[in-house]
């Protein structure tokens, strides 16, 4: 079967679906019947999904899950998350009750400043690209007051420009580092825009320069572009309690679980393998609510990740203390995230998260998202340096199993009674199930 295709996008959806399974699928009929199954029977949303993306062919479900009981900042939140990993929510849903009896979660913005970069290349010297720089400077500002204007009204819009010599790295390479302040939108569009003006604005200001030479006048504009690096758009979020109330188990001792718990994070904060793992711990919890909010993620996991790479070494995005007694553990991230504009005004579900959520702004939300990575990584913590991590993991994974086995209601009911008091293992399952099927 020829798998090239031409004009594929041209096709109907339907033609799309009829191309794909009769050229990939032993089986096309149950192979579309797979697809149609998810189409919503909703001819508009399914409309909206549709023209979310191009090539849609039907729609691809997460669990949507909450988690109640967070308290910020005195405030009580029930938390939205898509996410498909069993145990998230219920870890979540653990550590916000946990916290909640002992004060709740701090949070506090640390900055929420944005970046968009012109990349380009001057071939002359950077004190004759300064003096033209500083000369035209203001030519930036006016020329993107079209664009910046509803921004201003809302209290943002550009902070400042500056000219960064980049060429000890790559040879006449120089950048404009332009810092925003978006307000509620994550500002990806808005930032764009202004940059490929300022691009613009940069090379016909050369053009016209007469200290240029012809060359000199011709530098060459690689990309603009925003950068989602954002170590300047931070938040703080925040817990902590007297030591001596930290355990609620009477077989584990508060004082000794509170130096295994911060070892555990001294060690992420020092052993890249460890750091890996402990902070896809935490993005296990932002990851979902910023789905769930209908925000970048990939955005958002790239940006994190640089940061939490930011003294040269990969490292744990959350730290501890323990002093006079008291158990603090707090974290810091970028999120570069909004609560209007992009998919937050189209999804239904993402405008369910928001209303869920109390119509958060976007400082709110980067509070509600740092809690629940921060959460996330308390649970996580607390189950690795007590029980382990697969008591509960697989516990929660069990339903999996099950329906992977297409497990009936009744052997289902069976199973999770047999499993109360027992250690969940795959093999341990299936053994259990062919017994009863027996
Ligand atoms: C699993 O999704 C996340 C953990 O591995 C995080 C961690 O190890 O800290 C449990």
């Amino acid at each position: 079967m020829n798998q090239n295709v031409k004009g594929f996008s041209k096709l109907s959806k339907e033609e799309k679906i009829n191309w794909i399974t009769s050229t990939y699928f032993s089986n096309p009929i149950e192979a579309k019947e797979s697809l149609l199954k998810y189409w919503n029977s909703d001819e508009n949303l399914q409309k909206l999904h549709d023209e979310f993306i191009e090539n849609t062919l039907t729609n691809f479900y997460l669990p949507y899950g909450v988690a109640p009981n967070f308290v910020i900042n005195g405030k009580t939140y029930t938390i939205p998350m898509a996410i498909e990993e069993s145990s998230v929510v219920a870890a979540a849903s653990k550590a916000a009750k946990f916290w909640g009896e002992r004060g709740g979660f701090k949070t506090t913005i640390i900055g929420t400043e944005k970046i968009g970069q012109v990349h380009f290349l001057f071939e002359g010297t950077t004190e004759k690209l300064t003096a033209f720089f500083n000369k035209i400077k203001s030519a930036f500002f006016a020329d993107t007051e079209e664009i910046t204007k509803n921004m201003q009204k809302r209290g943002g819009g550009i902070l400042d420009i500056v000219l960064k010599d980049k060429t000890a790295s790559l040879e006449n390479y120089y950048q404009l580092h332009a810092t925003f302040n978006t307000k509620d939108s994550m500002g990806a569009n808005f930032i764009n825009t202004c940059s490929e003006q300022f691009a613009k604005t940069l090379k016909d200001q050369a053009q016209e320069y007469s200290d240029f030479s012809e060359n000199e006048k011709n530098l060459q504009v690689i990309m603009s572009i925003l950068s989602n690096y954002v170590p300047n758009c931070v938040v703080r979020a925040e817990v902590s309690c007297p030591v001596d109330q930290l355990s609620e188990d009477k077989n584990i001792d508060a004082n000794e679980f509170a130096q295994k718990f911060a070892t555990a994070v001294k060690i992420a904060e020092i052993e890249p393998y460890r750091a890996v793992t402990h902070n896809k711990g935490i993005m296990n919890g932002i990851d979902a609510v910023i789905l769930a909010t209908g925000n970048d993620f990939r955005a958002v996991e790239a940006g994190i990740h640089a940061y939490a790479s930011r003294s040269g070494q990969y490292s744990s995005l959350s730290h501890v203390k323990i002093e006079n007694g008291i158990f603090t553990f707090w974290m810091d991230i970028p999120l570069a995230i909004g609560t209007i504009g992009g998919l937050t005004n189209l999804h239904p579900l993402v405008k369910f998260s928001m209303e869920l959520l109390g119509k958060p702004n976007a400082e709110e939300l980067m509070q509600i998202v740092a809690t629940a990575g921060l959460a996330q990584n308390f649970a996580a913590l607390r189950s690795l340096t007590t029980t382990g991590i697969q008591q509960g993991h697989m516990k929660m994974h069990l339903m999996n199993i099950l329906n992977q086995h297409q497990a009936t209601k009744d052997e289902k009911q069976d199973v999770l009674n047999y499993f109360k008091n027992t250690t969940v293992s795959h093999s341990l399952v299936i053994d259990y199930l062919e017994k009863i099927r027996k």
